[in-house]
């Protein structure tokens, strides 16, 4: 039976890895020696892991891997990315090359605007609130000129405020409803901060408007924060060459490659079941360079489903066409991205990753990333459409299923050179690898 504990947080770390040892693990000391071999020998770097959250026991690793030969807008990059399935960085490779012998990548920002919003309740007469919106806005900027003068300075700050009657979706509901430019900053705190200041205002002014009754003056603020759907910071990837250039080596020509790619876009534009994968596959090159550069994934993933789904339906993210011989292949997605603040300046690969591109912007950060969730798309679909998933997934997975029978460096070398022409599965490893040692 687990036991419950009060005051876990205030412990020491060593106080905490003995209290989750001797409670969850039969063997107390080899649970404990896994925790220990994963810190970090430096002190202060580990110390400068351990405070980015609360009760860190340890460092979780994933490997941080790159994929060279990104030609974008006529520039090249090697993307960094951290992930732990094991054909992703290959994939984006693959496609990356693919792609440069190809003219590379196009991309475009095509907007860069973030939402927030004040959520609060009131019951009285809808104009007057019209009323007392428009006379408390010019306040509500003015009042929160603490927080925005520096990103004022550098051009951004609040684009808007309204005010939005939502009350046929719930009783007395309405919004501030308000947009911001927050330039190389992903601007979640500042966004937040902003949006605070808004409903403090909001609610002191409420109660010294003259035209509200005394009830009316009562404004319940129920919350302030920013939203993570963000479909107006838009950025534009593609790729495109003419058809019979998508020909390689000895495979289908190019034609009959381009109509069962886009056959396949298609289905994912029509069917929820197949586009959930499509786009996961978009993700994985997406999440990855994300990770990599110190970026918020799950805000990037929620804001992006929502975006795939914005007809009332979900869809694909990407699209593909043939248009007078040629071949085009896109996606436009919103991603709300960061390169100052935050992890940025703190986690040392993070400032290396962003090092290995060039220290971008923003925007250019956000055309690296929808690049690499196209490049990794387009990577699943080839392989979907050609050979199938399989071939290219078992080969960078033999590597794990070596690992997990504990194969030495000598098997991994005779069995990798055995797999590239019998086909791997768990089983047939398994059996190979006892072939070999009892063999030998
Ligand atoms: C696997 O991680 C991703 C794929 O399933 C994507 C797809 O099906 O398009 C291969």
């Amino acid at each position: 039976m687990s036991k419950s504990i009060a005051g876990f947080s205030k412990l020491s770390k060593s106080k905490k890895i003995d209290w989750i040892v001797d409670t969850y693990f039969s063997n107390a000391e080899s649970a404990k020696n896994i925790l220990k071999q994963y810190w970090n020998n430096d002190e202060k770097l580990q110390q400068l892991h351990d405070e980015f959250i609360e009760n860190t026991i340890t460092n979780y690793y994933l490997p941080l891997g790159v994929a060279p030969n990104f030609l974008i807008n006529d520039k090249l990059f090697t993307i960094p990315m951290a992930i732990e399935e094991s054909s992703v960085v290959a994939a984006a490779s693959k496609a990356a090359k693919f792609w440069l012998d190809r003219g590379g990548f196009r991309t475009k920002v095509i907007s860069t605007t973030k939402i927030g919003q004040v959520h609060f309740k009131y019951s009285g007469d809808t104009n007057k609130l019209k009323k007392f919106f428009n006379t408390v806005k010019p306040k509500l900027i003015e009042d929160s000129v603490d927080i925005t003068k520096n990103m004022n300075k550098r051009g951004g700050g609040i684009i808007d405020i309204e005010l939005r009657d939502k009350t046929t979706d719930l009783k007395n509901y309405y919004q501030l409803h308000a947009s911001f430019e927050t330039l190389d900053a992903m601007g979640a705190n500042f966004i937040n901060s902003c949006l605070e200041q808004f409903a403090k205002t909001l609610k002191a002014e409420a109660l010294v408007f003259d035209l509200f009754t005394d009830d009316e003056k009562q404004i319940d603020i129920i919350m302030s924060i920013l939203s993570n759907y963000v479909p107006d910071c838009l950025v534009r990837a593609e790729v495109s060459c003419k058809i019979e250039d998508l020909k390689e080596n000895n495979s289908i020509s190019g034609e009959a490659f381009a109509n069962k790619f886009i056959e396949a876009v298609k289905i994912a534009e029509v069917e929820p079941y197949r586009a959930v994968t499509h786009n996961k596959g978009v993700m994985n090159g997406i999440d990855a360079v994300i990770l990599a550069t110190g970026n918020d994934f799950r805000a990037v993933e929620a804001g992006v489903h929502a975006y795939a789904s914005r007809e009332g339906k979900y869809s694909s993210l990407s699209h593909a066409k043939i248009e007078d011989g040629i071949f085009t292949f896109w996606i436009e997605i919103p991603l709300a991205l960061g390169t100052v603040g935050g992890l940025t300046g703190l986690h040392p690969l993070v400032k290396l990753s962003l090092e290995m591109l060039h220290k971008p912007s923003a925007k250019e950060l956000m055309q690296i990333v929808a690049v690499a969730g196209l490049a990794q798309n387009f990577a699943a679909l080839r392989s979907l459409t050609t050979t199938g998933i399989q071939q290219g997934h078992m080969k960078m997975h033999l590597m794990n299923i070596l690992n997990q029978f504990e194969a030495s460096d000598a098997e991994k070398e005779i069995l990798t050179t055995y797999f590239k022409s019998n086909t791997i599965s768990h089983t047939a490893v398994s059996e190979a690898l006892n072939n070999l040692r009892t063999s030998g």
